[in-house]
C-alpha cells in the first residue's frame, strides 16, 4: 500500500468538518492520516473530537502573539515538525499570511460555505438570503494570499428555500461540506489535482451532468 497523505487540520470551532474527515480516514475511503489538529481557540470542540480519535492536538492561541506573522510562524513550525503534506483549514477563523502560503505552496486548502466568488468572508449564509439568491452551496479551494479567492477544486450547490434562516441554510450547506471536503482531500491524496493559474484540473474526473438546476422548479 502506498503511503497515506499526512494532513494537518486547523480548526477554531465545533469541528464537524474535521469529524467528517476523521470518519472517512477511519472507514478507509480517504487515504490520508490526520497527523495533527491545531487550533487557535482553547475552547474549540474540534479538540475534543481529535482527542477522541487519538489524534495529536496543539493549541496555539493567537492572543499570545502581538503580530499575525509570529502566530503564523509558530503554526507553520508545528506543521513542518509534524511533516504534513497538506494543510486543511476546517473552520479556521484566522486569516493566514503569505509566510504560511510560501511554506506550503499549493498545499493549503479551505472550505467556504458559499458558491465562490459570491459571498466571500463571514456570515455568508445570511448574506445569500438577504441578497435573494436562489442557490448557495460550498466551495473547496486552494488558499492563496486573498480571503476566499484561491482556485476552486470542488463545489456543491443547494437551493435557498423560502423559509430559510441562516441556520437552516447553514445546516443544508454543511451536509454537503461533509461530503465534498473529504472527497477533495482524496483527489489530492491520489495525486489527481493539478493547479494552473486559476484552473484546477482533476485527472479522469467525471464532470457534473450538464443539466441545469432551477429554483423555483420549472415543472410544478
Ligand atoms: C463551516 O461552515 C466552514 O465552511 C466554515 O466554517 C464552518 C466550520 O464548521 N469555514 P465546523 O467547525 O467544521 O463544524
Amino acid at each position: 500500500m502506498s503511503r497515506l497523505l499526512r494532513i494537518g487540520v486547523l480548526a477554531s470551532g465545533s469541528g464537524t468538518n474535521l469529524q467528517a474527515i476523521i470518519d472517512r480516514c477511519q472507514d478507509g475511503s480517504l487515504e490520508a492520516e490526520i497527523a495533527i489538529v491545531i487550533t487557535n481557540n482553547p475552547g474549540a470542540g474540534a479538540l475534543e473530537r481529535a482527542d477522541k480519535a487519538g489524534i495529536p492536538t496543539l493549541c496555539i492561541n493567537h492572543r499570545d502573539f502581538s503580530q499575525r506573522e509570529d502566530f503564523d510562524h509558530a503554526v507553520v513550525k508545528a506543521l513542518q515538525e509534524t511533516r504534513v503534506d497538506l494543510v486543511v483549514l476546517a473552520g479556521f477563523m484566522r486569516i493566514i499570511t503569505q509566510t504560511f502560503i510560501d511554506a506550503f505552496p499549493e498545499r493549503v486548502i479551505n472550505i467556504h460555505p458559499a458558491l465562490l466568488p459570491a459571498f466571500p468572508g463571514m456570515h455568508v449564509q445570511q448574506q445569500a438570503i438577504d441578497y435573494g439568491a436562489r442557490f448557495s452551496g460550498c466551495t473547496v479551494h486552494m488558499v492563496d494570499g486573498g480571503v476566499d479567492t484561491g482556485p476552486v477544486i470542488i463545489q456543491a450547490v443547494v437551493p435557498i428555500l423560502p423559509d430559510d434562516t441562516a441556520d437552516t441554510l447553514a445546516a443544508r450547506i454543511l451536509e454537503q461540506e461533509h461530503k465534498i471536503y473529504p472527497r477533495a482531500i482524496q483527489l489530492i491524496a491520489q495525486g489527481r489535482v493539478q493547479v494552473k493559474g486559476r484552473q484546477v484540473t482533476i485527472a479522469s474526473n467525471r464532470p457534473a451532468e450538464p443539466t441545469a438546476l432551477t429554483n423555483p422548479a420549472t415543472d410544478d
